[in-house]
């Protein structure tokens, strides 16, 4: 475990977070995540975005994304954010700053009011921060899911109550409103 420095991406941080991206992702999906985190920052159907940044040793090694998403139908009273992407440098995995990235964005999304997450990703990672499958709860993703890779559709619940008094499909920024961001 490696304690990081958490903080929130700067505009200078852009270069340091597309390189990461390259070397998290690789080069066959790096070029499209750091297209999608550039599009993302200036998106306004995206705001308020928080983007945060994993220092250690002065480096940035990690970086999450959370953009703001929106119920259909519209009028309810849930404010929702989508996490995407997240990254930590292959250097630096499995060394615990993906989860204490998850863990601040979370903390700083709960303290802003926001009530839901939602994630598509690996279902093997995102319940260790209390997500769990989100069409069983009535909410559909922006593109169809797979039924066989529904597991990875997934959401947390910022502020007891809203599950349960609310459902819909969840309408996402315009920058990741393009099936090849949801397919899983
Ligand atoms: C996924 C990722 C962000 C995790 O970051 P990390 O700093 O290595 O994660 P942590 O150290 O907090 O957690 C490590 C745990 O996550 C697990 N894990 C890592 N990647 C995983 C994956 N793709 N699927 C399932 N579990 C995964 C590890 O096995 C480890 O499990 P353990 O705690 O039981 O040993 C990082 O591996 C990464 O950048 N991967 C490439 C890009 C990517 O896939 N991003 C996520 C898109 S949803």
């Amino acid at each position: 475990m490696v304690q990081a420095h958490i903080r929130k991406a700067v505009d200078a941080d852009i270069q340091a977070i597309s390189t990461l991206a390259m070397s998290s992702f690789g080069t066959s999906e790096g070029p499209e995540i750091v297209q999608l985190i550039g599009d993302l920052l200036v998106d306004v159907t995206a705001r308020p975005v928080l983007s945060l940044v994993a220092i250690v040793d002065g480096r940035v090694v990690g970086h999450v994304l959370f953009s703001t998403v929106r119920l259909k139908p519209p009028g309810q009273d849930v404010s929702a954010a989508l996490l995407a992407p997240l990254a930590v440098h292959p250097e630096c995995q499995s060394q615990g700053i993906g989860s204490q990235l998850v863990a601040a964005g979370i903390e700083q999304l709960s303290d802003a009011g926001v009530d839901l997450v939602f994630v598509l990703g690996h279902p093997a990672y995102y319940p260790r921060f209390g997500f769990f499958e989100a069409g069983i709860k009535g909410f559909e993703a922006p593109y169809p899911i797979p039924e066989k890779n529904a597991a990875a559709w997934m959401m947390r619940e910022l502020h007891p109550g809203v599950i349960g008094s609310t459902r819909g499909q969840v309408t996402c920024a315009d920058a990741l409103a393009d099936p090849k961001y949801w397919r899983e």
